[in-house]
């Protein structure tokens, strides 16, 4: 049988850390041809994790620039890809998640009659301007998709509602499950002394990130303002945020929060020790999207400060709570689970709604069991 040829794309941290795993499996098999482009739409943030897992792109279109707008992301990837596609031709293009990036890969594929599967497909919030532009970017690129990997069956109901053709559909896992599988331990040591002298035990460790778009400005200034009074309120609380790169989140941020000895605000962190804090801190609260499908299989509360999420089984399952982005209600739920032991223990359980860690490899034989 010809080698089938899959081109892999993406660009920013979160889609490296869930690509990882499909980049090993493509490249152990015997019967693909595998080739990966990144965008760079970020870069140091990505080559964090390049780093991490040891992969060299064979492409890289280097596109980052600080201040980057959505035009110029789509712009400059779609025309990149082209001369990556004519180059190696592929026969799928795989990319992952809900990035301008993603949807870029898809119409740059779709533009250059390449198959596209679609990794973590189906998440959806209902609202196409909350997380904006993701859940724009999920949509487009379903519409341009033959192979719709979804992670759970919630994903899969979701397709089908839109009218996709279920036999196109593949309930697989998610492959954050696998990456972080892979890198959590219980001896694991930090290289940043400050996580490694931290009072684990005797304090309450809070890890924070915030960085949606749709959250900067006045909602980010109420989640960072709940957290500021939560910490004065609380002597038995510390807060670690590894604040990411977005000079507006880093204003705001160090407007509100710098100057307390008992909140940290760090770089972002690299995977290995980020996951590992994930472990090892008391809970978390953020508006990420890769993290509230990690903390409940750590058996991490994770409290999310968005007005929506398109990951409900977390929160069907009890480890995660929306708060809103209410000043007051975020204090008071942040309060409520540093001081309620009990209300603690009913969202401590490491329940695993997302996957068992073998999504990586089911994707992988499902591309080869249907060019068979
Ligand atoms: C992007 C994705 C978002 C994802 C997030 C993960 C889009 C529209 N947004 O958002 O879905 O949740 O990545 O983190 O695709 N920056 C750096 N260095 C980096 C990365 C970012 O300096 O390595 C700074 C730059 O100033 C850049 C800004 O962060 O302009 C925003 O980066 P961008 O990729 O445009 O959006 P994110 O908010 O990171
Ligand atoms: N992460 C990391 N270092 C950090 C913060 C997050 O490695 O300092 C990882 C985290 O474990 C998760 C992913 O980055 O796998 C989430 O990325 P982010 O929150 O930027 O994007 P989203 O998931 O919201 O798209």
């Amino acid at each position: 049988m010809r080698k089938i040829k899959v081109l892999t794309v993406f660009g920013t941290r979160p889609e490296a850390i869930k690509m990882a795993p499909v980049v090993k499996r493509l490249n152990e098999n015997e019967n693909i041809e595998h080739k990966l482009c990144v965008t760079a739409q970020h870069r140091e943030m990505l080559d964090q994790v390049l780093d991490v897992f040891k992969i060299s792109p064979d492409y890289d279109l280097n596109i980052f620039k600080s201040g980057q707008t959505l035009s110029d992301i789509t712009t400059k990837s779609l025309q990149g890809l082209e001369n990556v596609i004519k180059d190696f031709k592929p026969d799928i293009l795989l990319v992952q998640g809900d990035t301008t990036t993603v949807f870029a890969g898809a119409l740059a594929g779709f533009y250059n009659g390449v198959k596209i599967g679609h990794i973590e497909a189906g998440l959806r919030s209902g609202d196409l301007y909350s997380p904006y532009p993701e859940e724009a970017n999920r949509k487009l690129t379903g519409i341009l998709t033959s192979f719709h990997f979804a992670p759970t069956e919630q994903s899969r109901e979701n397709l089908i509602k839109e009218g996709y053709d279920d036999r196109k559909i593949y309930i697989t896992g998610n492959t954050a499950i696998d990456a972080l599988l892979e890198v959590v331990t219980d001896d694991y040591k930090f290289e940043n002394e400050l996580l490694n002298n931290l009072d684990y035990d005797g304090k309450k460790i809070i890890l924070v990130t915030s960085h949606r778009r749709e959250n900067i400005g006045k909602p980010m200034e109420n989640i960072f303002s709940a957290i500021k009074e939560i910490v004065e309120k609380n002597s038995d609380v510390e807060v670690v945020f590894p604040i990411h790169l977005n000079p507006k989140v880093r204003e705001i941020a160090n407007n509100i929060l710098k100057g307390n000895d008992r909140i940290h605000l760090i770089d972002p962190l690299d995977y290995l020790p980020f996951a590992n804090l994930q472990k090892r801190c008391y809970f978390i609260v953020t508006d990420s999207g890769g993290i509230q499908e990690e903390a409940p299989t750590l058996g991490k509360p994770v409290l999310v400060v968005r007005k929506e999420t398109e990951r409900p089984e977390g929160i069907e399952a009890g480890t995660a709570k929306l708060l809103g982005l209410e000043k007051e209600n975020i204090f008071k739920e942040i309060d409520l689970l540093i001081n309620d032991k009990d209300e603690y223990n009913k969202m401590a359980n490491a329940v695993n709604p997302y996957g068992d860690g073998t999504a990586a490899q089911k994707i992988v034989n499902i591309i080869v069991e249907s060019s068979k």
